[in-house]
């Protein structure tokens, strides 16, 4: 049975944490799905890990309506988040729902925008025509320019404050998860206490109903250092590079393709 947004109301209510993680293709999405992960985030980081660019920005709508779909039929029981790319919700409501059509029809079952309170208006709207959202506040990548950097965000009292109404904000105009990035802990802990919707955390808190974490940063595929809010758990890319540099040293030494791999 596919995992529901009723199912993750009711892990949030049971304080069982919810296990999200990114995915952009079919292979990891069954891999991942097998191991427990109850949320597959398609999330433009892909940009980053995927298609090699230093930000999520190049993404398109059509690059994410192709990686959903991908991870839909590897995993067809998680639960499937997608993000809205860059310039696809920074549009009027209108525009914004009309954007997150393709991902809803590859399979998504929740988009997630990134914003603060001047998002309200355009989750109300995309909530009122069916479509469930996940905001995004704190240190939202779409938004690296203006921040000057991926920064921790809402340190100082005002910005405390202004992270703390967009929460509120958003949850009211209907937003069914909030996922917390790269935020004082206090900070993060009290605005999980605050709302009563599923809130993920990454760099945020444990006091967060769930965590979510990039896979290429859990297994060690990623760029090298990691940031401080990720945690890796194995170092695949050095297996990966030996079996691969095995192949190549079968193939020139004519060990490969030997009578059991031929017709
Ligand atoms: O794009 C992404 O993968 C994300 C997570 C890191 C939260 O937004």
């Amino acid at each position: 049975m596919r995992t529901t947004l009723t199912d993750l109301r009711k892990m949030h209510a049971a304080r069982q944490p919810i296990v999200v993680l990114t995915s952009y293709d079919a292979s990891f999405a069954r891999v991942s799905q097998a191991a427990g992960v109850d949320v597959l985030l398609v999330g433009d980081s892909l940009g980053m890990v995927i298609q090699g660019h230093d930000s999520p920005n190049p993404v398109t709508l059509a690059d994410m309506a192709y990686h959903v779909a991908a991870v839909r039929r590897g995993a067809d029981r998680a639960f499937l988040l997608a993000d809205m790319p860059f310039g696809t919700s920074q549009v009027t409501p209108e525009e914004t729902f009309r954007n997150a059509v393709p991902l809803i029809q590859a399979g998504a079952q929740m988009i997630k925008l990134e914003g603060g309170s001047e998002m309200a208006a355009t989750v109300s709207f995309l909530v009122s025509r069916g479509i469930p959202v996940c905001a995004h506040i704190g240190m939202t990548p779409q938004s690296h320019h203006q921040f000057g950097g991926f920064r921790v965000q809402g340190r100082a009292p005002e910005a405390a404050q202004r992270l703390t109404e967009a929460a509120q904000a958003l949850v009211q105009a209907g937003a069914a998860m909030l996922l917390m990035e790269c935020m004082p802990e206090p900070l993060a802990r009290a605005i999980a206490g605050q709302v009563d919707v599923p809130t993920i955390g990454i760099g945020a808190s444990s006091a967060c109903s769930g965590q979510v974490l990039v896979l290429q940063d859990v297994i060690g595929l990623g760029p090298v250092p990691l940031p401080r809010l990720a945690k890796r758990y194995d170092h695949v890319a050095g297996g990966i590079g030996q079996m691969i540099s095995a192949y190549v040293q079968d193939v020139r030494s004519g060990i490969f393709p030997d009578l059991q791999h031929c017709y």
